[in-house]
């Protein structure tokens, strides 16, 4: 692969070699790579995209591009009155849902509790552990679910029911005028254990009020939520979990999704990182122990990544750094926000949080 040595010329950092200078257009990809190294995938590029039914999946981030550490995968569809998909558990794969744009509902129970759902607009996020039953609905003609899936390699299933997809605009899903939702028959999911689907017998609840089901004792938009026990499901609305100021370079709000204590054995941790202008010198490098990735889903992100240039990215656009690759990064815009994913309970968010001070806003102070 011609991929290779940029890695590890990239690796090496300084030049035992004399590197071949790495360009925008080495580092821009449409497809997640099959092997680790710095990449970026613009909002709605192919990456591995496939169709089930009206429902278009891209994958920025694979088990590949990764080296197995997480899926990062895009969900556009249409809006639809019945189930995403079959309600079903994945034993070794922990899934988290982030609503990007639109809205969409999301089903999660663990055997013996009850049954939960909540409606998610825009950064809302549901946690969904290994052993939980689940599914999701699509509800808004425009609406984006991100998906992070830990281990890395998920996307397999995906690969195996759907249609691959290419297309000529990058439009976010093909119009069309089935109203199916897309979900293999009860036949086909369950055959599908080799891919780490089981489906279970369920019967998804309908009694919503206020976004919420159960709607006693569930605190949704009306007030703060934490994050869950350890394997257990939770759900976390937009702006109402825990946040922490970090002052290092710039403001940053980090809200973590997933810590390692939800984490467990799979040992990755999830955040939004919302970043002010930068006011300082020139941001920090920081090299990380495990894969890490940027999805910005509001303003422009400048990265630069090993020995490949600086560029900017937008809403939607994806930036992944392998393990040991150093970066910088930083904003020339008021407010950019983006979705961090990592592997490793060390990671840049846990830095940044212990390097910080709790605080209740979603916002920076004005000085
Ligand atoms: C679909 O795309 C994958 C690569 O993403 C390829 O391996 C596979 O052969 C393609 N399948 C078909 C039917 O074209
Ligand atoms: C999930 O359930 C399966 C089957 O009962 C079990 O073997 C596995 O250990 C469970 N996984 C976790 C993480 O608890
Ligand atoms: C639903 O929202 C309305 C309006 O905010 C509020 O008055 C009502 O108490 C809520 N119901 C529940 C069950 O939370
Ligand atoms: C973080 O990971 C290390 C190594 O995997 C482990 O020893 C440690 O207990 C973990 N910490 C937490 C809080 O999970
Ligand atoms: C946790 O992840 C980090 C980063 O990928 C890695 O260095 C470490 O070995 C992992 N620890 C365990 C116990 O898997």
């Amino acid at each position: 692969m011609l991929t290779s040595p940029l890695v590890l010329l990239a690796s090496l950092g300084a030049g035992l070699v004399q590197a071949q200078q790495n360009t925008l257009d080495d580092l821009f990809v449409d497809n997640a790579p099959s092997s680790p190294r710095p990449y970026v995938i613009p909002h709605y590029a192919n990456s591995h995209s496939v169709t089930i039914g009206p429902q278009l999946y891209r994958f920025p981030v694979t088990g590949p591009s990764s080296g197995y550490a997480f899926t990062l995968m895009g969900t556009n569809a249409p809006s639809s009155g019945n189930l995403g998909v079959l309600p079903h558990i994945h034993r070794r794969h922990y899934e988290n849902f982030f609503a990007l744009k639109g809205r969409f509902q999301l089903w999660a129970q663990k055997s013996g509790s009850e049954q939960q759902g909540r409606l998610l607009t825009q950064g809302d996020f549901g946690s969904v552990p290994r052993n939980t039953t689940h599914t999701f609905q699509m509800l808004d003609p425009d609406t984006e679910m991100v998906g992070i899936i830990v281990p890395g390699g998920f996307e397999d299933l995906f690969y195996a029911l759907g249609t691959n997809y290419t297309s000529g605009t990058d439009t976010p899903y093909v119009p069309s005028v089935s109203q199916e939702a897309g979900s293999p028959s009860a036949s086909i999911m369950s055959q599908l254990q080799k891919y780490d689907v089981y489906p279970e017998t369920f019967k998804a609840r309908r009694d919503f009020v206020n976004g919420s089901a159960p709607s006693h004792n569930t605190v949704w938009h009306t007030g703060s939520n934490e994050l869950g026990e350890p394997a257990r499901p939770y759900f976390l609305a937009g702006g109402y979990g825990p946040k922490y100021l970090s002052s290092e370079h710039g403001y940053q709000i980090i809200q973590p999704l997933v810590e390692p204590k939800q984490a467990q054995d799979l040992n990755y941790t999830i955040s939004t990182i919302s970043l002010s202008r930068q006011t300082k010198d020139s941001p920090p490098s920081y090299t990380l122990d495990g894969a890490a990735a940027f999805e910005v889903t509001e303003g422009a992100l400048s990265i630069q990544i090993g020995d490949f240039p600086l560029v900017t990215i937008m809403t939607g656009d994806v930036a992944f750094i392998p393990a040991q690759v150093p970066f910088t990064y930083y904003t020339e815009t008021a407010f950019t926000k983006v979705l961090f994913i990592a592997s490793g309970n060390n990671s840049l968010d846990q830095q940044l949080i212990s390097g910080g001070k709790q605080w209740d806003w979603v916002t920076f102070p004005k000085y």
